[in-house]
């Protein structure tokens, strides 16, 4: 029955086991998912079955055969596709010229470009992905981006599609197309390796499960339904975490942060609160709500139309992110991979390195303090690392993430952060470290604004929440109020539009 098999695979780095001994299967037409921490090797095992890299000892075999691959095109002759974590397409390229790198449909061997864009169109559409063929990848969203790489699997019929966390940068209604995909082309029967943090997901789509911890197998579950979410969490991270969010009641003092009329091009109707010091005040909508562009409108990074922004009774200066860096609002934005990374650089500079300190004469930190800051979130966030020293392109996806969040959270002098999507990537264990940095942060008298899609994260650990949606507020609640269904109801477009 097994289908695709992974037998004894070890793969080294300078300084990192990442898997050591990693054997098992996957049967015809199952989705598998694959769990553990940050670092833990599960896109260095999606990386050597893309062909890309070659492992240490250990092999793949599908249908039964060894393979023997060298190279990604080698696997892709196989039968193998690889979505990777990080996109790989080529922004200069159109949509359909993406789809189609390598193989363009030719007459007489030049390439006709209204055949290749009503070739990919008709495909698309078959497959129900909505995206303009002619379009530059330059111009589309990384939601949609992450779409044509999907497309690309399905369209070329692979016999064994891996995907690397998939939605972390999907709205939810291209979630819903992603996942209807994967049913049908399970239905075909292609072997589906699904890695995801999200245990929503996996208890939706996976039949089977494995779980790697520290670069070994640490659970194998052939079917899923045998096992339960706080099982696979503790094969995950090694212990219990019963209650991930860990929020407790804070004191808050005088209002902090207040918005007064805040209005921009995609924040049409002007939108006020408050935040009090040590409160922490969630925002929730689904995608293109309009909560990151209402956040950097408050930073003073999108023009601002109009309405006031005032930090302990001062008047912050609109449209200007020094001005708003001096006031005390730090920005953590979503996009943290783009936004953040600094490559060629050590993990501890990436974290050290702050906007903040260029603007404030008593920020600038002495060599043995930034080493003790940066090992200490290393040591908190459980950053998967042979050193601070480490060039911060070497690490998994999460463990970037982890680097980049140290990076705003431990800013000296902040009275307001604004945290766009603060756990997106990061696995369970550090998830809940991240919460009580924040809580630590809101008892020291911050002020902090927390942007997140992810409901029972934005419930879980706020004191507050606003509802966005559409570029409106639609909905103010209290935590002693606060429920999943009115919450989510209120946060979907058709209702604001039958309500307004
Ligand atoms: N080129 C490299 N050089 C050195 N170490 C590396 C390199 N690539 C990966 N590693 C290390 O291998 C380990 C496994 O990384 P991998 O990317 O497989 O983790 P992951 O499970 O995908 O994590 P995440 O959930 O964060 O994406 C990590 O400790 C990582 O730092
Ligand atoms: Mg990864």
């Amino acid at each position: 029955m097994a289908f695709l098999e992974f037998k004894d695979i070890s793969k080294g780095y300078p300084g990192v086991q990442a898997l050591s001994d990693v054997s098992f299967s996957v049967a015809k037409g199952a989705v598998h998912g694959l769990m553990g921490e940050n670092g833990a090797g599960k896109s260095t095992l999606i990386r050597l079955l893309s062909g890309d890299q070659s492992a240490d000892t250990g092999t793949i075999a599908i249908d039964g055969e060894a393979q023997s691959y060298k190279s990604v095109r080698d696997a892709f002759a196989a039968g193998v596709i690889v979505i990777h974590q990080e996109l790989q397409l080529v922004p200069e390229l159109t949509v359909a010229e993406n789809l189609w790198l390598g193989r363009f449909p030719s007459s007489g061997g030049v390439i006709s470009r209204r055949k290749l864009i009503d070739s990919v169109a008709a495909k698309l559409q078959d497959i129900g992905i909505d995206i303009d063929p002619a379009a530059k990848v330059s111009s589309l969203s990384i939601g949609a981006r992450q779409m044509v790489e999907i497309a690309k699997a399905v369209i070329l019929d692979a016999r064994v599609i891996a995907l690397d966390e998939p939605t972390s940068s999907l709205s939810s209604r291209e979630s819903e197309v992603l996942f209807a995909l994967i049913e049908k082309l399970k239905a075909k029967g292609t072997v589906i390796l699904y890695v995801s943090h999200r245990l929503d997901e996996i208890f939706r789509l996976c039949d089977s499960l494995t779980v790697l911890r520290d670069g070994k197998l640490a659970a194998h579950h052939p079917r899923i339904a045998d096992t339960s979410r706080d099982q696979i969490i503790a094969e995950m991270v090694g212990r219990e975490i019963s209650n991930i969010w860990g929020w407790h009641g804070r004191d808050f003092g005088l209002p902090r942060l207040e918005v007064k009329d805040l209005s921009g091009s995609h924040l049409p109707r002007p939108i006020s609160f408050s935040v009090r010091q040590g409160e922490i005040l969630g925002f929730f909508g689904l995608i293109g709500a309009g909560r990151s562009e209402m956040a950097r409108l408050l930073y003073g990074a999108d023009h601002r139309h109009g309405g006031t922004v005032t930090i302990d009774g001062m008047a912050v200066a609109a449209d200007n992110p020094g001005a708003s860096i001096r006031a005390g609002i730090v920005l953590c934005p979503e996009d943290r991979k783009h936004d953040g990374i600094i490559q060629g650089r050590s993990i501890e500079e990436n974290i050290t390195i702050s906007s903040r300190r260029h603007f404030s004469p008593f920020g600038i930190l002495s060599l043995g303090k930034e080493a003790s800051v940066a090992d200490d979130f290393i040591a908190r966030l459980r950053v998967r690392t042979p050193s601070r020293k480490q060039d911060i392109i070497n690490l998994s996806g999460g463990n970037q993430q982890k680097v980049i969040l140290g990076r705003w959270l431990s800013e000296q002098g902040v009275k307001v952060l604004v945290i766009d999507e603060p756990t997106r990537g990061i696995d369970i264990g550090a998830k809940a470290e991240i919460y009580e940095i924040l809580y630590g942060l809101a008892a020291g008298g911050m002020a902090i604004v927390v942007i997140s899609s992810e409901l029972p994260e934005v419930m879980g650990i706020s004191d507050r929440i606003m509802v966005m949606c559409q570029g409106h507020v639609v909905a103010d609640v209290e935590r002693p109020d606060f429920d999943e269904r009115r919450i989510l109801t209120s946060a979907l477009p058709d209702r604001t539009a039958a309500a307004s």
